[in-house]
C-alpha cells in the first residue's frame, strides 16, 4: 500500500454501516470503524481503494461527547457482534436518523423528505433470536473483523431465555445453531445446523437439526404479539424482538390509516401474517403474499377464520388487481423495479413500506415517486439497540 498505515483524522459523519466518515488529505473518504462522528482519531488502514479507505480506529485522541464505555463485556473480549457499543442509546438513534435521511437525500435524491420520528425500545436483554457459531460444542459469537468463535459469558442484547442457552447449552457437532425464544410463551427453538445429535438442552427446549428438517420433520414455537399467538416454525421468519413486533405492528397500523368496511388490501412478503392479521377489519379483504412454505404453513394457522387468502409466490411473480392500500416488508434487499411495478399496477392510494436497510429504502422511496408515490411519513423503530441496523415504516400516498 502507498498510504501511510496509521493516520490522524477528524471524523465528520456516520455511513449506512454504522462506520464513522472522515477525509484524508487527498480528500477521499475514509470509513472508521470504532470512532464516532466529530472525534480526532488514529486510524489503522486497512483497505485502500481508488475512491475511499478502510480502517479502524486505534486511539481516541479527542473524544465525542456522546462516546460511552460498551455496556457490555464481551466487546473487550473481541466481539464482532454490536457495533453501536460506543454511543450513548440517544446518540444511537440519532446517529441512525442521520443514516436514513443521507441514504434518502443521496441514494433516493428525493426532494423532500420529512422528518425522520423515532421509537426507541430497550436496549438490553431483546433479542429473541440469535445466530451463533459453534465451537467444541459450546455456543458464541465470531470476533471482529475475523471468522474466528470466541465463547460469550453473557450477550447484553439476548433475551435472558436466549442467554441461557447460549451459556449453559451444549450442540455436539453443530458448527452454527439458531436460537429463538418466546418472550412471552417461554417456548424456546434451536435448530441446529447439521445434526441435533449430542446436544444437551433443558428439558422444555426443542431442537432440530436441518437434516431432520429436510427429511420433512416440523418443528416451531409460538410468540404472543398484539394478544395474539402467533405459531412460528424452524423455517419462518419472525421478528427478532417481541416489543418490537408489537411497535411495527403499531406503526404499520397508523400508516394505513381508517379504510373503508370493504376496503382491498394486499399484504406483501407476508411472513407468518403478522400484519394481515393485526390490521386489517374483519370485513376486509386482504391477500398476503409469501414465497415460503413454511411461514404460508403458519399463516394458515395463524390466520384461521380471517378474511385473509394466502398466495405463495414470489411477489416479482404475483399477479396484482385493484386495492386500496398495499403493505409492503421485503427483504433486506428491498422491493426493486419489479415489485414495485406490481404495487403500482394495483392503484392503492396507500403504501406502507416496512425496510430493514436504509440503502433499500431510500431505492424504493425513489422507485415509488416515479410512479407517483409521495413520501409522506418514515418512522424509525429501534428494533436493534447497539448495533447500526436501521428498521423504518414508511407511508406513501398517491399525490391528487
Ligand atoms: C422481513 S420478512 C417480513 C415478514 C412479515 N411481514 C413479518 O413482519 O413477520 C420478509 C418475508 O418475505 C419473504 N420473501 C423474501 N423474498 C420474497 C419474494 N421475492 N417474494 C415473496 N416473499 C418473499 C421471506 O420469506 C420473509 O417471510
Amino acid at each position: 500500500m502507498d498510504e501511510s498505515p496509521t493516520l490522524e483524522l477528524v471524523t465528520h459523519g456516520v455511513a449506512k454501516g454504522g462506520e464513522a466518515v472522515a477525509r484524508e488529505p487527498d480528500g477521499r473518504v475514509v470509513f472508521v470503524e470504532g470512532a464516532l462522528p466529530d472525534e480526532r482519531v488514529m486510524v489503522e488502514i486497512s483497505e485502500s481503494k481508488k475512491g475511499f479507505l478502510r480502517g479502524r480506529a486505534t486511539e481516541i485522541l479527542e473524544p465525542s461527547p456522546h462516546r460511552i464505555d460498551p455496556s457490555c463485556a464481551e466487546v473487550a473480549n473481541g466481539c464482532g457482534g454490536c457495533d453501536f457499543q460506543i454511543a450513548s442509546p440517544e446518540h444511537q438513534l440519532e446517529l441512525k436518523r442521520v443514516i436514513v435521511t443521507d441514504a434518502l437525500e443521496r441514494i433516493g435524491k428525493l426532494e423532500q423528505i420529512p422528518d425522520i420520528v423515532t421509537v426507541p425500545l430497550p436496549a438490553s436483554g431483546y433479542r429473541t433470536a440469535v445466530r451463533c457459531v459453534v465451537s467444541d460444542g459450546q455456543a458464541g459469537y465470531r470476533a471482529r473483523r475475523s471468522h474466528e468463535p470466541i465463547n460469550i459469558d453473557s450477550c447484553y442484547v439476548a433475551h435472558p431465555l436466549a442467554n441461557e442457552l447460549i451459556q449453559t447449552g451444549y450442540y455436539g457437532t453443530a458448527s452454527e445453531i439458531s436460537i429463538r425464544v418466546g418472550a412471552a410463551t417461554g417456548e424456546r427453538l434451536v435448530v441446529a445446523d447439521s445434526s441435533s445429535l449430542g446436544a444437551q438442552v433443558p428439558s422444555d427446549v426443542v431442537v432440530v437439526g436441518e437434516d431432520e428438517l429436510k427429511a420433512g420433520r416440523r418443528a416451531w414455537m409460538h410468540e404472543i404479539v398484539a394478544n395474539q399467538k402467533w405459531r412460528i416454525s424452524a423455517g419462518s421468519f419472525f421478528q427478532t424482538r417481541q416489543d418490537g413486533a408489537q411497535a411495527l405492528v403499531d406503526e404499520v397500523r397508523e400508516a394505513v390509516g381508517e379504510l373503508p368496511p370493504d376496503a382491498r388490501a394486499f399484504d406483501l412478503y407476508g411472513g407468518v401474517g403478522l400484519f394481515a392479521g393485526t390490521v386489517f377489519g374483519p370485513d376486509h379483504h386482504v391477500v398476503l403474499v409469501e414465497q415460503n412454505a413454511s411461514s404460508v404453513a403458519d399463516a394458515k394457522v395463524n390466520l384461521e377464520g380471517r378474511n385473509v387468502k394466502l398466495v405463495r409466490s414470489k411477489v416479482e411473480g404475483w399477479s396484482p388487481k385493484r386495492a386500496d392500500v398495499v403493505i409492503a416488508d421485503p427483504a433486506r434487499q428491498g422491493l426493486g423495479r419489479n415489485a414495485v411495478s406490481r404495487i403500482a399496477a394495483t392503484d392503492a392510494a396507500v403504501v406502507v413500506l416496512v425496510s430493514c436497510d436504509a440503502a433499500s429504502l431510500a431505492r424504493d422511496a425513489s422507485l415509488l415517486a416515479r410512479k407517483g408515490y409521495h413520501l409522506d411519513s418514515v418512522t424509525l423503530v429501534d428494533l436493534f439497540p447497539m448495533t447500526s441496523h436501521t428498521e423504518t415504516v414508511s407511508r406513501f400516498s398517491v399525490q391528487m
